[in-house]
Formats: structure tokens, sequence, C-alpha cells
């Protein structure tokens, strides 16, 4: 029996991230109210919901962009008490594990695709540049873009350059990926090449956080959903059931409104 027990102990994946009791404010105002959260290693997450529900400062807040103001914050082996001041040395180990790509991509338009996603791995990992370029001459071509190496961005489309957004990322050895809304400054199509690259990155194993409006990629590629409202969790399960059978009228509104658009 003890046997057994402890075997299930070990067996059973740690979450790679994890939030509890996250309280976020802005003057009187509450954006987040006491979040629970666990992300196991492997897990896609979508968080969809209003408009200023809560979403990006959620994301914001997991790699301290923005300080929570309580609560505990988890990644990896790294936990940060939200009511202290962190050392700026356990800030670093927690952003190191956390790879975030926006609506904006925020490339430097003067340097070319390579250097953009060279850069960073030379700066803060102290990769060489010869070792950087080889990285990101693979991570080019994973996300289809070999042939953009050495243009600048302002010659890549949206989706392009969204591409070589996660690339940079991704060239950082993230554990987990957050996502912000990275398909809605696009046009469709150029979305759908974005979210290809999404769902491969998905079936590699990696964990993500991805808030979106693209209810096909949380029903599909998502194994978990959650809907915010008002800075609560209002929903969080399995992607179909969350978003075909959902139990508030609050997220049956939400869920009514993305379908009439
Ligand atoms: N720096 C800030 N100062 C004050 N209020 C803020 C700040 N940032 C966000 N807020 C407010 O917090 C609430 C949540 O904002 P947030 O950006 O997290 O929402 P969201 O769910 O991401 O919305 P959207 O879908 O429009 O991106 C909003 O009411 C917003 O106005
Ligand atoms: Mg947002």
């Amino acid at each position: 029996m003890h046997r057994q027990w402890n075997l299930s102990v070990i067996d059973s994946p740690r979450p790679v991230v994890k939030l509890e009791h996250v309280s976020k404010r802005y003057g009187a105002f509450d954006v987040l109210k006491d979040i629970n959260l666990s992300v196991l290693p492997g897990d896609v997450l979508a968080i969809i919901g209003p408009s200023g529900s809560g979403k990006s400062t959620l994301l914001r807040c997991i790699n301290w962009l923005e300080p929570a103001n309580s609560g505990i914050i988890s990644v990896g082996d790294v936990t940060i008490r939200c009511e202290e001041v962190p050392e700026k040395s356990r800030l670093t180990a927690l952003r190191r594990q956390l790879g975030m790509v926006f609506q904006s991509f925020n490339l430097f338009p003067h340097m070319t695709v390579l250097r953009n996603i060279s850069l960073a791995q030379e700066r803060t990992l102290g990769r060489s540049r010869k070792e950087a370029d080889a990285i990101s001459l693979n991570l080019l071509d994973r996300v289809g873009l070999a042939d953009k190496a050495y243009q600048y961005p302002v010659r890549c489309s949206g989706g392009q350059q969204q591409r070589i957004a996660i690339a940079r990322a991704l060239a950082l050895d993230p554990k987990v990926m957050l996502f912000d809304e990275p398909t809605s400054a696009l046009d469709p199509e150029l979305g759908l090449e974005v979210l290809a690259v999404m769902r491969e990155l998905a079936g590699s194993g990696m964990t993500m956080i991805v808030v979106t409006h693209e209810m096909g990629f949380a029903e599909n590629v998502s194994e978990h959903t959650m809907i915010m409202a008002e800075g609560e969790i209002l929903e969080y399960g399995p992607s179909r059931e969350v978003i075909r059978n959902p139990k508030t009228e609050r997220a049956r509104r939400f869920l009514r409104a993305v379908n009439d658009r």
C-alpha cells in the first residue's frame, strides 16, 4: 500500500506555473481577484474573456512586468511571494524561464531578422555570435522563414514578423511561452500562419499560456481553457467542455457574443 502511495506522489508532475491567491489592484480597482491556477508541463492553456477582464494583466503578473499585490507566483523552481520585494536575481531567474509574445512584435527595425533573434541570446545567455546565429537560423527554419534571415523586419509581413518574434522568444530556451493575443493585429490569413507555428509548438510539448480570441485554437489546440471576467476565473476545464458547455450565464453570454461576430 505504502509503496503505491509513494509512487503516485512521484508520478504526479509538478505544475510549471502556479498562482496561489494572486490579486492585483490599480488604485481602488481590483484587476485580479484571488486567482488560483496551475499549469502542468506540456499543457496548453487558452485564456479567453471580455475586454478589460484582466487577461493581459494576468500574463504580465506571471513574469513580473507588473508586480501583483498579494499571493504567490511560482515558475519552475522559482517562487515569489508578491507582498515581498523580490531580489533582482530571483526576478531574472523567474523571467529566464518565460518567453513572451505580444500583439505588437517589437522587432528592432535597424537590425536584420537574424540579428533580432541572436542579440538577446548573446546578451542574456552569453552565447557567442556564431553559436547564437546557428540557433537563430534553425529557429527561422522551424517557423518557415529561413529565407528572411538577412532581410530587415520592414520587408516582412505582419505574420512573418510575429513568427520572427516567436523564434526570438524560443531562442532563449524558455520553459513556458506566454502569448498575449498574438494574432489579433493580423489579417486572418496571416494570423493562420502564426497559429500554425503555435500549433506545431504545442505539438512539440511546449508549455503555453495563450490569451486569444481564436476560438478554433482554444478548442482544438489547447488542452485547457479558462474564461475570465472582471478579474476572476469564471470557468476552467478541458477546452471542449468549457467552450461547448459553459456553466455560468456570464460565460454563455461571452461565448454567444464571440460566435455572433
Ligand atoms: N496600468 C494600468 N493602470 C490602471 N488600470 C489599468 C492598467 N492596466 C490595465 N488597467 C485596467 O485593468 C483592467 C484589465 O486590463 P487588461 O489589459 O488586463 O484586460 P484584458 O482582459 O487584457 O483586455 P483586452 O481583451 O482588451 O486586452 C482594465 O479595466 C484596464 O483598464
Ligand atoms: Mg489584453
